[in-house]
């Protein structure tokens, strides 16, 4: 008796953990495969030196982008699977140096004043 509230009990804390692995990529493996994602383009276009996606929020909203084309209708917790799946397979952005990665016309450690100013005078140059 006591060994199987033993078991069930090392289960339990075994799902928990599993359960705590947010996002999952083995999950978002599984999904990129299980999808229709390699119908348009390859995975080498991830890892192509003209890849557009220059950082992890540009990563999340492409792999949004196409799979609003797919009508797979993935959750937000799928879509952030496959974009964690992607990220540690090809794209390989540091996940502590996300945010400094999104521009370099601001330093990581500007105040939000600082970042504003940066990014209204970048959207404002003349061409
Ligand atoms: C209907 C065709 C199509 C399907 C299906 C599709 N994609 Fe795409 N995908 C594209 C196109 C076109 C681009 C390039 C868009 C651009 O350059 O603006 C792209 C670009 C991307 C990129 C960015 C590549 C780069 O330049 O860095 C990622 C990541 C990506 N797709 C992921 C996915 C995932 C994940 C799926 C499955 C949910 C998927 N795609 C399914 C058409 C598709």
């Amino acid at each position: 008796m006591k060994l199987i509230a033993l078991m069930a009990s090392s289960l339990l804390l075994t799902s928990v953990a599993i359960a705590e692995e947010v996002p999952n990529a083995a999950n978002g493996q599984k999904l990129f495969n299980e999808s229709r994602c390699l119908e348009c383009h390859g995975v080498d276009l991830f890892t192509s030196k003209n890849r557009k996606v220059q950082n992890l929020p540009g990563l999340e909203s492409m792999v949004r982008r196409c799979d609003a084309n797919l009508s797979t209708n993935w959750f937000d917790d799928q879509i952030l699977d496959v974009v964690a799946y992607l990220n540690k397979a090809y794209y390989k952005f540091d996940l502590d140096t996300q945010q400094s990665s999104h521009s370099d016309t601001y330093s990581p450690d500007a105040t939000a004043a600082e970042v504003e100013t940066a990014v209204v005078a970048a959207n404002t140059g003349d061409d």
